[in-house]
């Protein structure tokens, strides 16, 4: 049987699979319940002295989008989006620390790990929040730099507001990594030009982690009120932002392999998804949305997807797959030239491959189309749209 056990930062972890910082994080009780699925561990939502973004949370709203942006009613499909407006722990720091040590004593009964997220808005107040925690007996400590919330309210200087300002978040990312023992993680927002640099800069700052990234901020009118959904901009993610996080696990890795670890969040929907984010690079996957639209025990079901996949694979430990992907991957100017082939006798002539061609390689035959291979570039559009499995293939050419 796999080993799914990672060690993140120094701290033995069970599994990967851990409950992002969030509602299903809210509190102990619901902390308990997705120790109680069997993940590797949770992250509480995030402990703040913002009165505001306490406040916010009380008047929480989220939809459930389906393609076409509607609110889903009824069954949510895998693509699904979150539009969701929240905001941070409801209790003040001096009562959510008391959450925090009930849920550390269930999750040592339970092998589990707690790791404690903090948001402030004032530069001494992360350092406050960090003790805080610290003494409070967690083994990590998020810091949340890429809470989307906080750019939407005027005043508020917290969340992305700071993960958008590199120089003020490495000062605090310093004030706070010299002020605990316990290593801290810095959660990051995407919205932001470049954050393998800012990564690197975030080490150097005393960061042991990235966490890559929290969610986007969008915008959803309904066409039939002419409306925004939940009154206007809000936070907004889902599977579909997963190639978008993966891209900067990807880079940071390959900058930074070995001196950083990385969380991933983001996109990861069920165990196919933690599958791709540690072959990116992540050491942790979180995950919130899916959990918040299917329950605690989806956690359960990806554990267990995960240990099936790698028993399947042969793969005996997530250290065997972690960045696999990553470091495979190879330049543009280093790719391989290629060209399509058709196979005759799967080929069903139903001619979509003439429609995805534009370099004028597929040619119209009598009973099957073929490859006129002078014009082939070898992009793979055929490929993709042929509906007669192993009809087209893709061949690496000399
Ligand atoms: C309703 C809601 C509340 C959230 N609250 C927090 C929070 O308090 N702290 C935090 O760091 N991230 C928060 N997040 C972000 C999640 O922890 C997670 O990183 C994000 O949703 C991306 O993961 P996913 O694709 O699995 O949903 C919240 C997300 C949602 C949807």
């Amino acid at each position: 049987m796999a080993n799914l056990e990672i060690d993140f930062c120094g701290v033995r972890i069970k599994n990967p699979l851990v409950a992002a910082s969030a509602e299903p994080t809210l509190n102990a009780k619901n902390m308990k319940k997705c120790i109680d699925t069997g993940a590797g561990g949770v992250i509480a939502k995030t402990m703040t002295d913002s009165a505001a973004m306490r406040e916010l949370t009380t008047r929480a709203k989220w939809r459930f989008l389906n393609q076409k942006h509607e609110v889903c009613r009824g069954k949510v499909p895998r693509s699904f989006s979150l539009y969701s407006r929240s905001g941070l722990a409801i209790e003040p720091p001096e009562d959510f620390i008391k959450e925090i040590k009930e849920t550390l004593k269930y999750a040592e009964q339970h092998d589990a790990v707690v790791i404690g997220s903090i948001g402030s808005v004032e530069l001494d107040g992360w350092v406050t929040l960090g003790k805080q925690m610290e003494d409070a007996g967690v083994p990590l400590l998020e810091l949340n730099f890429g809470c989307p919330h906080p750019k939407l309210m005027p005043g508020v200087r917290t969340g992305m507001n700071v993960g958008q300002d590199f120089d003020y978040a490495c000062e605090i990312t310093q004030a706070v990594a010299q002020a605990v023992k316990v290593p801290i993680m810095i959660k990051v927002t995407p919205q932001v030009s470049d954050l393998v640099e800012f990564s690197g800069s975030l080490r150097d700052a005393g960061a042991a982690a990235v966490t890559l990234t929290n969610r986007f901020i969008g915008f959803v009118p309904d066409i039939e009120t002419g409306k925004p959904l939940i009154y206007g901009q809000a936070g907004v993610g889902g599977p579909w932002t997963k190639p978008l996080t993966l891209r900067w696990i990807n880079e940071v890795r390959q900058a930074y392999n070995g001196e950083i670890f990385i969380a991933g969040t983001n996109g990861a929907y069920d165990w196919r998804d933690i599958v791709m984010f540690i072959m990116s690079g992540a050491h942790i996957v979180e995950m919130c949305s899916a959990v918040m639209c299917y329950g605690y025990n989806w956690l359960k079901k990806q554990v267990k997807g995960l240990e099936d996949f790698m028993d399947e694979k042969g793969y005996k430990t997530i250290d065997e797959m972690l960045g696999i992907a990553s470091d495979s991957a190879i330049a543009y100017s280093d790719m391989p030239a290629e060209k399509a082939k058709v196979i005759a006798e799967k080929c069903v002539n139903c001619k979509m491959c003439l429609k995805a061609c534009f370099a004028d390689a597929m040619q119209e035959g009598e009973k099957h189309t073929w490859v006129n291979h002078d014009n082939c570039i070898g992009c793979g559009g055929c490929y993709s749209v042929c509906p007669a499995e192993g009809a087209v293939e893709i061949e690496v050419v000399p």
